[in-house]
């Protein structure tokens, strides 16, 4: 898989995000399904979009001993999604053994991301809440690299991690980056914001864009925008 935009699907129902997915009558954009989709619509919201001909990312952020989350990823797997992803926090043996039930019969499986650190969880909370007391860069890469190790194919992280993570994992380690706005566009919630030419040149693998394209006026031109930045 080269680079690609990854359209957050972040809808509350089967009904409304099959309104947004019917305006794109010529290409079947990568879709990322999250928690509140899934847990709303269930298994089905992914098999009908997969039937539609997207590719999805399954963004569940699985986090608990190896052994459930090796069994839940196994029945990820057969969802035939295309990427899915867990919390590097569970550990290296967590990793690898989610990568172990996620591994079809057939030696094919879908790409497994690592979220490192939340953005949501700053310096101060992570010392605070978490006991950690090193830096949060350094968590960061060390998370990323435990992924690498156990043998994961990337992370998500900021577009202005992207460079490091690279730096630290090797050039095919993915990176996966949500936080991407037009030049002229809102940025909403977000803090840290890259436009999608500046995602490509970083390195970016994969861009994750939600509102810029789900609330715009003509959410297929702001698609394809997108695409022509960041893949060219
Ligand atoms: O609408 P927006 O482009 O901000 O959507 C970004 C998507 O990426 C959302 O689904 C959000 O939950 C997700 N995400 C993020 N920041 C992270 C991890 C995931 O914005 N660090």
């Amino acid at each position: 898989m080269g680079k690609d935009v990854i359209i957050a699907c972040d809808f509350a129902s089967a009904e409304k995000t099959f309104e947004f997915l019917d305006k794109f009558t010529n290409t079947k954009p990568f879709v990322k399904i999250g928690m509140e989709l899934f847990y709303a619509e269930g298994p089905s919201i992914v098999k009908e979009i997969k039937a539609r001909g997207h590719k999805i990312f399954l963004d569940l952020k699985l986090h608990d001993i190896p052994n459930t989350v090796k069994k839940s990823m196994a029945v990820l797997s057969n969802l035939d999604v295309d990427m899915t992803n867990l919390h590097a926090a569970g550990t290296i043996s967590m990793m690898e053994a989610a990568l172990q039930g996620l591994t079809r019969e057939d030696g094919t499986r879908p790409l497994l991301i690592a979220v490192t650190q939340l953005t949501s969880t700053d310096q101060e909370r992570m010392e605070n809440d978490l006991l950690i007391k090193e830096p949060i860069d350094k968590v960061v890469m060390h998370y990323a690299s435990n992924a690498a190790k156990a043998g994961l194919d990337g992370v998500v992280c900021s577009p202005l991690e992207a460079g490091k993570v690279h730096d630290t994992c090797g050039k095919n380690f993915l990176t996966v980056t949500p936080g991407v706005r037009f030049a002229d566009g809102d940025i909403g919630d977000q803090k840290r914001v890259m436009t999608p030419a500046e995602a490509k040149k970083i390195g970016s693998d994969y861009i994750v864009v939600g509102r810029p394209i789900t609330a715009a006026e003509d959410p297929v031109a702001a698609y394809e925008r997108c695409v022509r930045e960041f893949v060219g």
